[in-house]
């Protein structure tokens, strides 16, 4: 079904930037490049339409999406279109977790924009697709189409099918399994809880096949927020990678991003500080990752809108936690597709009134309008919860401040850890230290595992603490010991956990100042992250901190170092040049 617009406006050029690239004799040159690839004399007469895939090998994430470009190929050449097919890069945060490699993850959010950027401004490109299936490509691609401002639609590669264990431990047999299991399973191993063989069962039967990792874990909470944004079309968040559905959805984008050229609706349009608050609401309700917060961020900062951590707070107190998911929860991502995907939550939260239903979409409808004929959840299973029975009366995206988060903290507090924890810090300067000591059984009960020097310029990159949460959990510690950070978390971390201390211990913030034995409480009620330490001894402490040297000085993770900005700000890339 070829998607709906009814906006009337004055018809607008439609190669806009085709148009100077190839029209004309003295743009002969040009078109000579673009026979060899397919462009026939009729095709140089319609706008080009650029699919930006992100396949690669790297990663089952994205195993499968260059089939997928090519529906999205014919969805665009179908509809007056020409497409043109170009990859981007990718990275994957669960294989690069817990390694020196993981710099590089949110470093690659920014590559990916620009790299979109590059292609897209210069070849001439009217509109583009862009299809992305983990953590990083999908708010890479969103930054670029937020940049870029030329009309676009996104498209989520679709989330992976649970593994299933066929392993020799008989208690586990059948288990549904993903990444995070992996990781929980080595925490699990190290405290003999676990033998090599059942370990070895867990990490080969984890991952069946290609598609995003299948929790609602970070990259099915970005499809999620991408879609409540207004930027992919409806139901593209909740479909599984390997489908009709999903091809069907790829063909429809291509074509929807040609109608988009027509109307003239550009992603500003639709990118509104309501679509945010939109976005906000519905990665709340999902349980969704504390990453959706620098990411959503970030997009802002590329579409020219003020959101800050202040708006995670104010719009998280009106919405519930609804959906019962991974990490915290039963169920996977996979379980929610096969109920109807998050479209019926999303009629929930409209008809509570929690979310703008006047926001415009890609489909050139308004929100509500998509959602007029959504039908509610079957009554079993309860992957998600009635609207006045949540899982939590408001939002697990908890934004703290205090003495020791000055400019704000990110924690993900479900309420399965409790509300409050008080305990001693245990300091590490860096994550591969903290991992050794809690699998070396090193860390105890009433603890706050303090890693710092992880934050977007000190690490450079701001690894997710995943291996260490895991390890946590994995050791039966999760309601014992709480950890604090200035790196992030993965969408798998659960935990009493708190993330993005800002300002970072590389720019001498508090978290810098704190040593083992230091009282520390983190209190989710009051939303306060307090280091029981008196100003004057932190003073002192301060005025004998020195700066660390830099860890890289040249190549890209240097170049990031060099201009991120803070975690609270979205760690971007271009908000601070100067020419
Ligand atoms: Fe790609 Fe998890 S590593 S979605």
């Amino acid at each position: 079904m070829q998607p709906r617009i009814r906006r009337s406006r004055p018809p607008t050029n439609l190669r806009p930037f085709s148009g100077p690239l190839l029209d004309g004799p003295e743009r002969a040159a040009a078109r000579a490049m673009l026979y060899p690839v397919g462009f026939t004399e009729a095709d140089f007469q319609k706008p080009i339409i650029g699919i930006a895939s992100t396949w690669s090998r790297v990663t089952p994430c994205n195993m499968h999406i260059d089939q997928l470009a090519l529906e999205a190929e014919k969805g665009v050449n179908a509809n007056g279109g020409k497409a043109i097919v170009f990859n981007t890069i990718t990275v994957s945060d669960g294989i690069s977790n817990g390694n020196e490699g993981m710099k590089y993850s949110l470093v690659s959010r920014e590559v990916i924009a620009d790299s979109i950027e590059t292609v897209v401004g210069c070849s001439g490109m009217d509109g583009y697709v862009a299809i992305g299936g983990c953590d990083k490509n999908m708010p890479g691609a969103l930054i670029c189409m937020a940049r870029m401002n030329r009309p676009a639609v996104f498209v989520y590669g679709g989330t992976i099918l649970p593994g299933c264990l066929a392993g020799p431990s008989a208690s586990s047999r059948g288990r549904e399994l993903d990444i995070v299991s992996v990781f929980e399973a080595i925490g699990q191993h190290a405290a003999g809880k676990l033998s090599d063989a059942e370990l070895h069962a867990v990490e080969a039967c984890a991952i069946p096949g290609a598609g995003a990792c299948g929790g609602m874990y970070t990259a099915n909470t970005m499809a999620s927020a991408i879609e409540a944004l207004g930027m992919s079309l409806p139901n593209s968040s909740a479909q599984d990678a390997v489908s009709p559905a999903k091809l069907d959805d790829c063909r429809r984008a291509g074509a929807a991003v040609v109608d988009l050229l027509r109307q003239g609706i550009r992603p500003r349009e639709i990118l509104t500080k309501k679509a945010f608050e939109n976005a906000i609401a519905v990665v709340v309700a999902l349980g969704g990752s504390t990453n959706a917060v620098l990411h959503l961020l970030a997009i802002a900062h590329a579409a020219n809108v003020k959101l800050s951590l202040d708006d995670f707070t104010r719009v998280g107190r009106r919405v519930p936690v609804l959906a019962d998911l991974k990490p915290s929860g039963r169920y996977s991502m996979s379980a929610l597709v096969a109920i109807g995907g998050i479209r019926p939550l999303m009629k929930t939260l409209l008809d509570a009134g929690r979310l703008h239903g006047d926001c415009l979409t890609v489909t050139g409808e308004t929100l509500a309008e998509t959602l007029a004929d959504v039908r509610p959840y079957p009554p079993t299973p309860a992957i998600v919860r009635p609207f006045d029975r949540p899982i939590k009366k408001e939002s697990h995206l908890v934004i703290f401040r205090g003495n020791l988060a000055p400019e704000g903290a990110v924690g993900k507090i479900t309420g399965k850890e409790g509300a409050r924890f008080e305990g001693k810090a245990l300091v590490f300067e860096g994550e591969e230290t903290a991992l050794k000591a809690i699998l070396g059984g090193g860390v105890k009960a009433g603890r706050v595992v303090v890693i710092r020097g992880e934050g977007p310029k000190g690490g450079p990159g701001m690894r997710e603490m995943l291996s260490p949460t895991s390890a946590i959990m994995g050791k039966g510690l999760g309601r014992d010991v709480a950890l604090i950070t200035d790196g992030r978390f993965s969408g798998g971390s659960h935990g009493f956990v708190v993330g993005h201390v800002t300002p970072e211990a590389y720019v001498g913030g508090p978290i810098a100042l704190v040593r083992n034995g230091d009282r520390i409480l983190l209190d989710s009620l009051q939303r306060t992250l307090t280091l029981d330490v008196s100003a004057a001894e932190l003073a002192r402490r301060r005025k004998a901190w020195k700066k660390p040297a830099p860890r890289y000085t040249r190549g890209v993770l240097a170049k990031f170092a060099a201009h991120v900005t803070s975690a609270s700000q979205g760690a971007v890339t271009d908000a601070n040049l100067t020419l």
